[in-house]
C-alpha cells in the first residue's frame, strides 16, 4: 500500500542534511502554483518577496507590503498541503524594532498559515532572529546577495568574492545558526565558499547561485518555468518555457475565435428541439 505523504517538518530537513539527501525548495505565490509544487513533491515552498517582481511587476523587491505578502501566502497555503511553507518577511517589516519584527512574524503564522518565516541579513539581524525564535516562530536566514538591500550592495552581483567578504559570510552564517535559525539561504556566493559554510553549519543551507554543495537548492518558480522574461540570472536553469507555450496557446485561441471554430460542438450547452421550437413560437406571439 502506498504510504501517505506527510507534511515536511524541520526535523525532516535536518535528517536530510545529516543523511546527505538534498533538500528541494521553490517559490510559489498563488493557489494553482501551490497545488503544482505540492504535486511535484518539493520539500519547501517559499512565498518569496520576489513576487514583487515576478507577479506584481515592480523593479525590485522593496515595495511589496506585509498585506500583499499575507494575501499571497494564504492563497498558496490553500493549495499546498505537504511542503513546509515559508513566509518571506518584506522590507521594513522587521527592521524598525524587535517588537515590530516579532508581531509581523507572528502574522505569517496566525493569519496566513505559514509554518516558518524567512528574513534577510547577517550580523545586524541576530537579535531580531533570536527574539522571533524565542517567540516560538522558526526562522530561515538569508545571506550573501540580499535583494532587499540591493542599493547598498550596488546591484544584483555575486557576494563574498574577496577574502574579507568571504570571512564575513562565514561569520554571518555561524551567528545566524547560534541565534537559532533552523536553515539559511545562501544567495549568489562562490561555490567553494558555500561549501565551507555548509560544512561548518549544523543546520541545512539552501543555495541559489551558490553551487552544488549546499544541502538544498531553491529557484524562483517563474524563472525556472520560463514565466518571467525581464532578466534571467546566470544561476537559473529554465526547465520549461511556459510563457512561449502560453503565447502560442493564446494566438491559437485568437485565430479560432476569429475563424469561428471555437467554441466547437463539444463546448456547447444544447436546447432540446421541442423547447427551441416552442421558444421561437412564443417569442413571435409576444412580438419579442
Ligand atoms: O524572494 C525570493 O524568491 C527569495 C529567493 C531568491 C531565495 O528570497
Amino acid at each position: 500500500m502506498p504510504t501517505e505523504r506527510k507534511k515536511v517538518t524541520i526535523p525532516d530537513l535536518q535528517a536530510k542534511k545529516e543523511e546527505g539527501r538534498r533538500i528541494t525548495m521553490v517559490t510559489a505565490y498563488d493557489y494553482p502554483n501551490g497545488v503544482l509544487v505540492d504535486k511535484a513533491g518539493i520539500d519547501i515552498i517559499l512565498v518569496g518577496d520576489s513576487l514583487a517582481m515576478v507577479v506584481l511587476g515592480y523593479e525590485n523587491t522593496v515595495p511589496v507590503t506585509m498585506e500583499e505578502m499575507l494575501h499571497h501566502c494564504r492563497a498558496v497555503a490553500r493549495g499546498a498541503k505537504h511542503p513546509m511553507l515559508v513566509g518571506d518577511m518584506p522590507f521594513m517589516s522587521y527592521q524598525v524594532s524587535i517588537q515590530q519584527a516579532v508581531d509581523n512574524a507572528g502574522r505569517f503564522l496566525k493569519e496566513a498559515n505559514m509554518d516558518v518565516v524567512k528574513l534577510e541579513g547577517g550580523l545586524e539581524r541576530v537579535q531580531v532572529v533570536r527574539a522571533i525564535v524565542d517567540a516560538g516562530i522558526p526562522v530561515m536566514g538569508h545571506i550573501g546577495l540580499t535583494p532587499q538591500t540591493i542599493s547598498k550592495l550596488g546591484g544584483f552581483r555575486t557576494q563574498g568574492k574577496s577574502l574579507g567578504a568571504a570571512i564575513k559570510v562565514v561569520e554571518e552564517a555561524v551567528a545566524l545558526e547560534e541565534a537559532g535559525c533552523f536553515s539559511i539561504v545562501l544567495e549568489a556566493i562562490p561555490d567553494r565558499l558555500a561549501a565551507i559554510v555548509t560544512k561548518r553549519c549544523k543546520i541545512p543551507t539552501i543555495g541559489i547561485g551558490a553551487g552544488p554543495d549546499c544541502d538544498g537548492q531553491v529557484l524562483v518558480l517563474h524563472d525556472m518555468l520560463g514565466m518571467f522574461d525581464r532578466f534571467t540570472p546566470k544561476f537559473v536553469k529554465k526547465y520549461a518555457n511556459l510563457s512561449e507555450l502560453g503565447v502560442q496557446a493564446l494566438q491559437q485561441y485568437v485565430d479560432e475565435v476569429e475563424k469561428g471554430t471555437f467554441p466547437g460542438p463539444e463546448h456547447v450547452f444544447t436546447l432540446k428541439d421541442d423547447v427551441y421550437e416552442a421558444l421561437l413560437g412564443e417569442l413571435e406571439k409576444r412580438g419579442v
